[in-house]
């Protein structure tokens, strides 16, 4: 080996390793480009994927927001319905409000519409009429208060069946309070008074009286220490029962009475009795007459029938009836109990009208009452609802086309 075959050896070397460098070059140049190729094509394919997922990002964010809405409508419509069952009480509260002020509005109006001449010609017929019934009645004594409002209700106690009646004897000076449970019976309970009737447990004890004969019907009054009432089994026969010994001291058959119930929503009771500022009556329902309401003035001592009128006040869904004054006031309701009204009146003096009154509405409670008695000397109303004994103050007021007389 001399000097010169060395750098031949190197050149050729050098040669040999220069192709292969050419050579490694250009196929990295290839696996480059294939590398990138494959890059792109990956990020091609990462950035589909992206996109689908943005899209499923889109469309989850839809369908959460379209639940979302779901959500709040059902929500709102919910609080809707609460709303409008909450709503309903204060309609009804409402509509009774515009019934009441509708009443009172609607006389006047047609009342605009009458001629002068034939309003004159109407009440000059009227005092006549009145003149000629003023001239039948010959009352001992008279009054002339009309109703004007049921102003409030006193739960008194409950005792006894749904049915019944109870009341204060209304002559001066009783404090008396009377019970009768049921719709027949022949027991009688008195106690000293209200106050020891409102007792959890009365003292002294109620008095019990058992009468020789059976009562019927809710329609009992007492009186001066006498009870009124329907006998049992009979049409039309009221007694007068001494309370003192249980004697009868008096009967007497109403004319005409006890054919059908007197009120459509208290088929129990054929006879009425009712005592006011003037005295004795008996109400009850002519089928003769249409149904409607009559009503009879008794002497209280004798039980003579003094003088009877003919009522446009309808039985059918009246549950009871009071007088003030000689005015019958008849309260109606509907079945299974509602909110009673006074919708019809009766003045025997012919001063107060049916039409020119207004509804009257007794204090809101839903209920249905076996009797009502009017107790004049208190001005209070002595109910028996569903069981239950209350007590509602009645507001009256001067009926000033009476006292002018
Ligand atoms: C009569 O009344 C009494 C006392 O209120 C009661 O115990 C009795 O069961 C009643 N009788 C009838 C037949 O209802
Ligand atoms: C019952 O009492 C009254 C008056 O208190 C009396 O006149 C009558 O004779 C009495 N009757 C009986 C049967 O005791």
């Amino acid at each position: 080996m001399s000097g010169r075959l060395l750098p031949v050896l190197l050149l050729s070397l050098c040669l040999a390793v220069g192709s292969v460098q050419s050579q490694g070059s250009s196929q990295d140049a290839f696996i480059i480009q294939y590398l990138e190729r494959r890059l792109s094509q990956m990020e091609e394919r990462l950035n589909h994927c992206e996109q689908n997922t943005a899209s499923l990002t889109q469309k989850t964010y839809d369908i959460s927001s379209e639940i979302r809405g779901y959500l709040s409508a059902v929500s709102a419509l919910r609080s809707e319905v609460k709303s409008q069952v909450d709503g309903v009480s204060v309609r009804v509260e409402r509509v009774e409000r515009e019934l009441e002020y509708l009443e009172n509005k609607i006389p006047t109006q047609t009342d605009i519409e009458i001629e002068e001449a034939l309003l004159e010609q109407q009440i000059k017929a009227a005092e006549l009429d009145q003149l000629k019934k003023k001239a039948k009645i010959k009352m001992e004594k008279d009054c002339s208060a009309a109703l004007t409002q049921i102003k409030s209700l006193k739960i008194v106690k409950k005792v006894g069946d749904t049915s019944g009646s109870w009341f204060k004897d209304p002559s001066e000076g009783s404090a008396k309070v009377y019970l009768l449970s049921g719709i027949r019976n022949n027991t009688v309970l008195e106690y000293v008074s209200l106050q020891s009737f409102a007792e959890r447990i009365t003292t002294p004890p109620a008095k019990v009286l058992q009468l020789p004969f059976h009562w019927q019907g809710t329609g009992h009054v007492v009186y001066n220490g006498f009870l009124y009432c329907h006998k049992a089994d009979t049409p039309n026969q009221i007694q007068k029962v001494d309370l003192l010994n249980g004697t009868v001291v008096d009967s007497t058959l109403i004319p005409g009475a006890g054919h059908v119930p007197v009120y459509g929503l208290n088929l129990n009771t054929y006879l009425d009795m009712a005592v006011d500022e003037l005295g004795l009556w008996v109400i009850y329902a002519d089928p003769e007459y249409g149904g409607n309401l009559v009503i009879t003035k008794l002497d209280k001592g004798t039980l003579a029938v003094e003088y009877t009128w003919d009522t446009q006040c309808r039985s059918r869904d009246a549950e009871g009836a009071f007088l003030i004054c000689g005015t019958l006031y008849v309260v109606y309701n509907i079945h299974y109990g509602g909110r009673s009204t006074i919708q019809c009146l009766y003045d025997i003096h012919d001063t107060i009208h049916s039409v020119e009154s207004p509804v009257m509405f007794f204090p809101k409670r839903y209920t249905s009452h076996s009797s009502i008695h009017y107790h004049p000397g208190d001005k209070q109303l002595y109910a028996w609802d569903d069981g239950y004994q209350t007590i509602y103050k009645v507001e009256t007021r001067v009926n000033d086309q009476t006292t002018a007389q």
